[in-house]
């Protein structure tokens, strides 16, 4: 069974207490659990992760590439949070190791300030989803699971 890796950036460790009228208020060990649920259904193994610090996340894609070239993993799905507007670094993560990445948004990051309309991520994504609140990790899955069949 392939596993699916799942990869959230600064701030998201906050979900539950953090704006809550934008993100919901199920913190990240209930959107663990949703994907956990997801990943059974979809013959998947689930990897959940989070992190406060791009180059972590960096390292982390690298590793997913490893993985991806062995067999053992479908993709990734990034939340990058706010480094999506920002990190160059995690954009050429992505191209230098050529994984299949789903970019994922709990928020539709097109109706909030302009400074979120920009994402150095999707340029490099397989697919791109926002707006589905944390919703949207059981639906990336499950594309991710037809992605890789
Ligand atoms: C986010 C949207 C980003 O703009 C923001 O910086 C986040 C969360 C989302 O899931 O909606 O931290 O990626």
């Amino acid at each position: 069974m392939k596993s699916v890796l799942i990869l959230n950036g600064p701030n998201l460790n906050l979900l539950g207490t953090r704006e809550p009228h934008v993100y919901g208020s199920q913190t990240l060990t209930d959107v663990q659990q949703l994907c956990e649920r997801a990943c059974v259904a979809n013959g998947l193994v689930l990897d959940f992760r989070q992190s406060n610090h791009e180059g972590e996340l960096v390292d982390w894609i690298h590793e997913a590439g490893r993985a991806q070239a062995a067999g053992t993993l479908a993709g990734v799905i990034l939340n990058a949070g706010a480094y999506t507007h920002t990190s160059i670094a995690l954009h050429d993560a992505i191209k230098g190791t050529g994984i299949t990445l789903i970019e994922l948004h709990i928020s539709n990051v097109h109706a909030r300030e302009a400074f979120r309309h920009h994402s150095y991520i999707s340029p490099a994504a397989k697919a791109v989803m926002a707006g589905f609140g944390v919703n949207g990790y059981p639906l990336a899955i499950a594309g991710l699971a037809q992605l890789a069949t």
